[in-house]
């Protein structure tokens, strides 16, 4: 029986159509869920979209539309890039259906009646931006001539031309006072400090989870839960007259796809968010959890912060990449790539995309491509009539050593979502094969007829070492390493990695059918 993996992305607020950035967490996601199925896991993969927002309500607006036929139009946008950049989701949901309606309606009920959630007055201030709420000490400073911002903290004359307001979104968050409801999480406090010290990888990169248990030990207060003037949303079931905060209706998504409770998905394995959105994640969701009675989340991956060219990406200044559009000019392997292969997980970064052609040109249409495209030329050259007759070669031990401690090394960065770690692995081995291939020359050794046993033992090893990196690979460019395995005669490998397990083609002997000459793997960029 299949053990169950269960990895979901942030719900995409739909006010913009997905940034290259949002791309990044999808595609985080579905190379993990990739590298569990192929060993040998059932997955659920969620992706979705967050549209009870007021980020949303004034989008339509400002569209001139409704706000449902707004939301529609976005969300088949945003479904359309996860189609284009072949993500390979199982589960694609929208806040606005109702079978999330009604399965929010009920945790909020379960809490209520637990006692857990109550009715006060509020007055604070709120910025749509963020969809949160905010205390003085998160604000800065704007200078309105001069566009500056600094700390709150520092002595200065406030004046008209000087205003507070979000370091983010530079706009003055709304005021409000209202009746609302609360959700108590100062009584989770404890709880929630116990859970952080018996699991100590619940958030990952490390540096993120101190943050997050240092925040927690200055003390947890209650959070509104509910607005009263917003209309668009899902409303209280307690409460007709109030409408659930956005968060605390978009965590719930996560549960809300698991409600066919036999399946097991519940607790998900790991939830992909990137830093922002970390409290929301770390704090609020697991003691929503509890106090609705259910179990808590596995482990949560943080990613970091990105600009572009060097800014901070703005739908007003235009860096907005479209990740479907980008892939298209060069491709999805490209992209794939560059953001995982350029930099950590846990670390601010750039995108440049002259670095991106780079990066892949040397990688992907070199270092692999070359090296395919030469094994195939020179196997036809050698006219084999069977490669059938050859599987009684034996690779040389120091090869099966290195296989033995890629295949280690991969997998343990894998597991532990060092996507680049494991990408580094791969490309390692790949050198490997390359210097193997400068050493021996099976370009001259083809050219002396009595050198054809040694040339054909050469040629095999390289292609045994290229199934080996191919299975490898195959998580990150599933696509192109099809298309690899089938250069090499591996017809059948495009069944056997989806159904079996990795570890049985890793340790299988294979014979390779090379038949014909083929386009090349990887077509090149100019920058
Ligand atoms: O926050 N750098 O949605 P969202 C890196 N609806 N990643 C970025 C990024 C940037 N500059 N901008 C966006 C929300 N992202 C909520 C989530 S989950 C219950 C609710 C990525 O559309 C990043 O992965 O504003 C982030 O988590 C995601 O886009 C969602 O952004
Ligand atoms: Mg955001």
């Amino acid at each position: 029986m299949k053990e169950n993996f269960y990895v979901t992305t942030p719900i995409y607020y739909t006010n913009w159509i997905p940034h290259i950035w949002h791309s990044y967490s999808s595609i985080i996601a579905d190379t993990i869920a990739r590298n569990n199925k192929i060993n040998w896991k059932k997955i659920k993969f969620c992706t979705w979209v967050d549209e009870n927002s007021q980020k949303a309500v004034i989008a339509a607006e400002e569209n001139g539309m409704p706000t449902m036929k707004y939301l529609d139009l976005m969300a088949s946008k945003h479904r359309a890039v996860w189609d284009g950049l072949k993500i390979e989701y199982t589960d694609f949901i929208r806040t606005t259906e109702s079978r999330h309606h009604e399965f929010v309606k009920s945790v909020l009920q379960k809490s209520f009646d637990n006692g857990d959630i109550y009715a006060g007055e509020y007055e604070w201030m709120y910025c749509v931006g963020c969809e949160g709420f905010k205390k003085d000490d998160d604000l800065v400073y704007l200078n309105k001539t001069t566009k500056e911002t600094f700390p709150i903290k520092k002595e200065i004359k406030v004046s008209d031309n000087i205003i507070k307001v979000c370091p983010d979104h530079l706009t003055t968050p709304d005021t409000i006072k209202e009746k609302n409801y609360f959700f108590k999480l100062s009584k989770y406090q404890e709880e929630l400090e116990k859970f952080y010290d018996e699991n100590p990888k619940f958030v990952i990169p490390s540096d993120r989870f101190n943050e997050v248990k240092a925040f927690t030990k200055r003390g947890l207060e209650d959070f509104s839960i509910s607005r009263e003037t917003n209309k668009f949303g899902i409303t209280l079931p307690f409460d007709e007259a109030q409408v659930t905060y956005v968060w605390y209706d978009a965590l719930f998504n996560y549960l809300t796809v698991c409600q066919n409770w036999d399946e097991g998905f519940w607790p998900a394995d790991l939830h992909v968010v990137w830093k922002d959105i970390i409290r929301f994640h770390a704090i609020y969701w697991p003691a929503m959890l509890i106090s609705a009675w259910y179990e808590l989340p596995k482990q949560i991956l943080t990613t970091w912060f990105f600009t572009v060219d060097g800014q901070k990406i703005s739908k007003s200044l235009w860096n907005v990449i479209d990740p479907v559009e980008f892939s298209e000019t060069y491709s999805k392997d490209l992209l794939t790539l560059y953001l995982l292969s350029s930099f950590n997980i846990g670390q601010d970064w750039d995108f440049d995309q002259k670095q991106a052609i780079l990066i892949y040109n040397a990688k992907l249409a070199n270092n692999l491509g070359n090296l395919v495209n030469r094994v195939v030329v020179l196997t036809l050259k050698l006219a084999l009539e069977d490669w059938l007759e050859w599987s009684d070669i034996i690779l040389d031990p120091d090869l099966l050593i290195w296989k033995w401690e890629n295949d280690y090394d991969f997998d343990s960065n894998m597991k532990t979502y060092n996507l680049k770690w494991a990408l580094d692995h791969a490309f390692k081995y790949l050198d490997e094969i390359n210097k193997y291939v400068d050493t021996n020359e099976p370009w001259q050794m083809i050219k002396d007829e009595n050198k054809r046993d040694e040339t054909k033992e050469v040629l095999y090893t390289i292609a045994e070492w290229l199934r080996q990196v191919g299975l490898s690979l195959y998580v990150f460019f599933p696509e192109k390493m099809w298309e690899m395995f089938i250069k090499l005669g591996l017809e059948n490998y495009v069944e056997e990695l989806e159904e079996w397990n990795l570890q049985k083609l890793r340790d299988a002997t294979e014979v390779f059918h090379i038949k014909e000459k083929w386009e090349p793997l990887f077509k090149r960029f100019d920058v």
